[in-house]
């Protein structure tokens, strides 16, 4: 086996995009572990990647206990990708220290301990990575869902985002959610005690629009001018390189904090747009567990100390 430098896991569906995103940075996917890519070449950050393994090293595995110990002189925390040889797998997973599994929801705070991530390539083959970057067991976030409030799954993306972004909408703040019919993520903010102008063409769903804090602007998202604000938020149904324009727009206009918004691709990715966004400073680009063919875009400005955009 060749030397394994860096691994990128692909969400289910979207390892073809992540080979183009590789590929277009220059790394070799020498084979796929299940939705993990292997190169021999150095990391790279990977908008489309759920994980990105940083430091991955071959182990030989002449038994399950020397598996488990070669793992516990590393490090405490490991998560196991278990793509095949799941019996010896599961047989050394029980050898290690046990890590609870937790449930986020608003305001949550990412995991800051450690973790690795380890993978069984042959019965007596094991690539472990003690660096990786997602801190959630299974590269995803698990969330204890609102079946009631929200009017669909899509505060979800914005949950996710601001668990990730390492800070979240609070009281006294002044947010606007563009493309923000029916309300998902009006409802998750305005739940948060922020202020939110709902914009869309299409109504809010009542139940949110009564909400302590909402306000709506019918119309559309491109017309408006930058307005001072906390926190611009966008799921707007729009071509990447005109959403990329109206977040240009705002954030050289100077009157806005943060940035999330979705990135919507249809048909083939736009990878240059993907790229401008993730060039753009104190920006991030990150394909969420909860995203479809799309990208979130998550900003602060510089001088924002304290969000931290790490996870
Ligand atoms: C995916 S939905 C948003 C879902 C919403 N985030 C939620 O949680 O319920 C996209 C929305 O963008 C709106 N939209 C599309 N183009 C727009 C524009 N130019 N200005 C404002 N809203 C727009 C659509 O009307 C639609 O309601």
């Amino acid at each position: 086996m060749d030397e394994v430098r860096s691994a990128y896991q692909a969400a289910e569906g979207f390892e073809a995009v992540l080979a183009e995103e590789l590929a277009r940075k220059g790394v070799v996917v020498s084979r796929w572990h299940g939705p993990l890519a292997l190169s021999g070449d150095g990391p790279v950050e990977a908008a489309w990647a759920l994980d990105v393994w940083r430091s991955p090293v071959l182990i030989p595995v002449g038994s399950i206990k020397a598996g488990a110990d070669a793992l516990r002189a590393i490090q405490r925390n490991w998560d196991c990708l278990a793509v095949a040889h799941f019996r010896r797998a599961a047989l050394i997973g029980q050898r290690l220290p046990p890590i609870k599994a937790r449930e986020f929801g608003a305001g949550s705070v990412a995991p800051d301990a450690k973790l690795g991530g380890w993978t069984l390539l042959a019965p007596d083959l094991m690539l472990a990575s003690a660096e990786k970057s997602s801190p959630f067991l299974g590269a995803v976030p698990a969330f204890a869902e609102d079946h009631i409030g929200p009017p669909s799954r899509a505060y979800l993306k914005l949950w996710e985002a601001c668990l990730r972004f390492g800070a979240w909408p609070g009281p006294g703040e002044v947010c606007f959610d563009l493309g923000a019919s029916p309300g998902g993520w009006t409802w998750a903010i305005a739940e948060r005690g922020a202020a939110v102008v709902a914009v869309d063409r299409a109504p809010l769903e009542p139940r949110v629009a009564a909400m302590a804090g909402v306000s709506l602007r019918q119309g559309s998202a491109f017309s408006m001018a930058p307005e001072p604000c906390d926190w611009l938020f966008s799921d707007i149904i729009a071509y990447p390189d005109r959403l990329l324009e109206l977040v240009r727009a705002w954030i050289a206009a100077g009157v806005v904090r943060r940035i999330v918004c979705t990135v919507k691709f249809q048909g083939a990715t736009d990878h240059d747009t993907a790229e401008a966004f993730a060039a753009i400073q104190g920006g991030r680009l990150q394909h969420l567990s909860v995203n479809k063919h799309e990208l979130t875009f998550m900003w602060r400005r510089p001088d924002q100390a304290g969000s931290g955009l790490s996870p």
